[in-house]
This record gives C-alpha cells, sequence and structure tokens, in this order.
C-alpha cells in the first residue's frame, strides 16, 4: 500500500519541481529583466546619478558603478532555481559579465552599460517563487494523513475476512464458530458461501452417521437370531459358521463405534496421565507407560481420546508382543507415543493402513482375532478432530510400529 503512494508522490514531486518552479522562475526573471534594459535603456540618454535616483529608485533595483572582481556566476550548488535563473539573464540581455547569487537574499548583475560597467542590485525573491519547500511539506504531511485513513480503512476491511479464516480453522478442527456475514460484498460473498458449505458438509457428516448407525442396528437383531438358531443346530458346518457370525457381530461393534459422533462430545479438562494410565493399565502386563515434560491439564473430548489411545495399544498388542507408551508435555502441545515390537508398516503402506475398513496383509493378520480395519481410521479421525495429527514411523527402540498423536494445546472451547 506504501509503495504506490511513495512512487506517485516522488514522480509528482520531480515533475512539478522540474515543470513548474523552471516555468516560474523563468517568468519571474524575464520580467526583471525587462526593467534592467529600461533601466539600461535611460541610460543613454540621462545621467548616471539621474537615472539612480529617478527610474532605478521606483524600479527596487540598486545601481553601481563597477569596478570590482567578477564572482564567477557564484550560487549554491543546493539553489535549485539559480540554475534557470543565470542563463534566462545571459540570454535575455547583451553584455552581461557576472550574475553573482552567493548571498540567498541579494542577486548582484554585472553588465556594460553606456555610462561603463555597473551592477544591478535587487531582491532574490523577485526572480524566483519563494518558499518550494512548503509544497514539499504539504505533500508529505497530506500523503501521511492518507496513508493513516486507508490503513484504518484496510484494517476494517481486513477483519471480517480473519474473522472467515478463524471460523474456517475451527471447523476444520471439528468446532463451529458463529459468523455472519460481514463487510465489503465480496467479502459478504465468501462467508455466505462458506457458511453453505459448512452446512452441507454438517448435513452430510450427519447422513453418513445415520446410515451407518442405522444399517448396523438394524444388522444386530437378525444376527442375534442367526447366532441362537445356530447354537440350536448340529453339525460339521456349524462351528465356522458361528465363527462368522460372531466376526460380523465384531465388524457391526465396529461400525458403530466408528459411526458415533465424536464431535458431539463436549471437551472437558483431563489429566491425560492419569487417562492414559488407567488403559494402559487396564491392557495388563504387556504394556507400559512414561510420562515426560512438565504435567498439565489438557482440554480433550475424553471418550473418544480414550478410545484412540486404546486402539493403538490393543494394536501394539496384537501385533506385537509388548506396547510402550509414553506420554510427553511439549510447550504447545501433547504428544502421545505408542511403540511395539511387533513387524510394523512398511512407509508405502502407512497410508492405507489409516483408511477406514482397510486390513493389511489379511492372510497374515486372518488368526489375529476379527480387526475390521477401523482402528487407525478412528484414531485418526479423533486426532484430526483437536486438531492434531496421527503419524506412523517405525519405533527405534522396539523395532515395530511407532505411532505419534501429537493434540496441540487450547485448540478447543
Ligand atoms: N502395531 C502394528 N504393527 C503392525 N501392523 C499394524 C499395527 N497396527 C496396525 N497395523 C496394520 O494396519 C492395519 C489397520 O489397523 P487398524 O487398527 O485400523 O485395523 P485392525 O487392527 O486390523 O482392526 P480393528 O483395530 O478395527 O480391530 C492392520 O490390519 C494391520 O495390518
Ligand atoms: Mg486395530
Amino acid at each position: 500500500m506504501l509503495l504506490p503512494i511513495l512512487t506517485l508522490q516522488l514522480a509528482v514531486t520531480l515533475v512539478f519541481l522540474q515543470r513548474h518552479f523552471e516555468g516560474v522562475t523563468r517568468q519571474m526573471t524575464l520580467n526583471l529583466v525587462r526593467e534592467i534594459a529600461f533601466v539600461l535603456d535611460q541610460l543613454e540618454t540621462k545621467s548616471f546619478a539621474e537615472v539612480e535616483q529617478v527610474e532605478a529608485e521606483k524600479l527596487s533595483l540598486t545601481l553601481r558603478r563597477w569596478d570590482g572582481v567578477p564572482s564567477g556566476n557564484a550560487r549554491d550548488w543546493i539553489d535549485v532555481s539559480g540554475r534557470t535563473v543565470i542563463p534566462t539573464i545571459y540570454d535575455a540581455l547583451p553584455g552581461v559579465r557576472d550574475v553573482d547569487l552567493s548571498t540567498r537574499k541579494w542577486v548582484i548583475v554585472v553588465i556594460e552599460s553606456a555610462k561603463g560597467p555597473i551592477s544591478i542590485g535587487f531582491e532574490r525573491r523577485r526572480v524566483s517563487a519563494s518558499n518550494p519547500h512548503q509544497v514539499l511539506v504539504w505533500m508529505v504531511f497530506t500523503g501521511l494523513v492518507m496513508t493513516i485513513l486507508s490503513i484504518f480503512f484496510l484494517r476494517a476491511q481486513l477483519r471480517p475476512i480473519n474473522k472467515l479464516a478463524a471460523a474456517a480453522e475451527a471447523f476444520g478442527r471439528g468446532r463451529n464458530v458463529p459468523i455472519d456475514p460481514q463487510g465489503a460484498v465480496e467479502v459478504r460473498v465468501a462467508t455466505a458461501a462458506f457458511l453453505d458449505m459448512r452446512q452441507r458438509l454438517e448435513r452430510q457428516i450427519e447422513q453418513r452417521t445415520l446410515l451407518l448407525s442405522g444399517v448396523s442396528h438394524d444388522l444386530r437383531t437378525p444376527l442375534t437370531r442367526m447366532q441362537l438358531q445356530l447354537g440350536m443346530m448340529d453339525g460339521p458346518d456349524v462351528e465356522a459358521l458361528q465363527e462368522d457370525v460372531a466376526q460380523m457381530n465384531d465388524m457391526i461393534t465396529g461400525f458403530l463405534d466408528f459411526s458415533r459422533n465424536a464431535s458431539s462430545e463436549k471437551p472437558v479438562e483431563v489429566d491425560l496421565a492419569e487417562l492414559v494410565g488407567d488403559l494402559v493399565r487396564r491392557a495388563g502386563p504387556k504394556a507400559d507407560m512414561v510420562v515426560e515434560g512438565k504435567p498439565a491439564l489438557s482440554h480433550v473430548r475424553a471418550v473418544a481420546l480414550r478410545r484412540a489411545v486404546d486402539n493403538l495399544v490393543q494394536n501394539g498388542l496384537k501385533y506385537g508382543t509388548h506396547a510402550h507408551v509414553t506420554l510427553t508435555h511439549l510447550k504447545n502441545s501433547v504428544r502421545i507415543t505408542v511403540e511395539d515390537d511387533g513387524p510394523g508398516i512398511a512407509p508405502k503402506d502407512r497410508d492405507q493402513a489409516l483408511k477406514p475398513f482397510m486390513r493389511l496383509d489379511a492372510a497374515r493378520n486372518q488368526n489375529r482375532g476379527g480387526g475390521v480395519g477401523l482402528g487407525l481410521a478412528i484414531t485418526a479421525d479423533v486426532a484430526r478432530l483437536h486438531g492434531g495429527s496421527l503419524v506412523l514411523g517405525t519405533s527405534e527402540d522396539m523395532g515395530g510400529l511407532r505411532a505419534d498423536l501429537t493434540l496441540p494445546k487450547l485448540t478447543l472451547s
């Protein structure tokens, strides 16, 4: 914003000084030259003393006989208009010997006349415009005022954009910040479009949730009936069928877990060391935990977070033999790291493993209990909901998978 204003001022100043002051100075100098010419004319016929006391006096010119040394057209280097005055006088009057501008307020022109060389003195302000710097002062001053005004104006215009950005970011973290369209037309249109999009997304999420939970729920009843009927049957295939039905039951539990909308849970202040510690204890002797950093309370959706960490710990125990949990309090975030001594996940498969219903290497997993491939997807969802992230890597100490669940502090309200 400042750049165009400064450029404009500079350009205007230069052009103005150049054109205007040069023109005005030349005009004024030519007027004075006419008066000098008149005095020289009078000297042809009248005596020096007479001209000095009558004509020169009337024109406020100081006439002297001259026998000094020429100043060599002296002028200050800073005297810009003097650069125009000197050549104009030389051009317009024949017989000029010297133009002395060395004193700022007085000009002395040395010239040949009918009565020999004379010097003619007059006030400087008669040949160049006075106080040219005032124009500059005014220009800088108005420029400053305009700049300040436009900063205020821009600020007011930027506020709704910032609000919109904040609302969009909050929505990305599962929070609904109220916002109404404000500011310039364009910003209002953008805000309205955002609100529209938010509403549609919410509706879509709601529909997904309803569909998943509805289908899962409705499937439960016939499944239970099948389980009962199978219980009363005999035969070689019954056991396999029973296993299938049990697996379907697990899947449905998984669906219901996944579809349950975690964002409807209210965030609360909890001691994560306690929450995670409790669930590690319940996981049995094959899981352990250490806490690092300065202990602090965290603002989280406790039930969802518990499920997320539990998924990681259960994976560690299922695919490895031991799970090690590290809870680290950092300056602006909390990190929960779960490591195990299992086979880990190859880097190229890590993105896949985070997707819902995705089980890697199905054959290998078959005898490890009926997972549905939702554990990591749910965990990643919960991390996103808290404005955090779930990152998979390789554990340096244990050789298996390392899962980092990072939650920023103070992101929920
Ligand atoms: N700790 C781990 N070590 C090795 N592989 C893992 C580990 N955790 C997850 N995986 C791989 O990532 C896949 C997805 O894991 P995810 O937890 O989402 O599903 P799951 O454990 O198979 O089923 P669910 O957790 O829903 O019961 C798993 O099938 C497994 O192949
Ligand atoms: Mg799992």
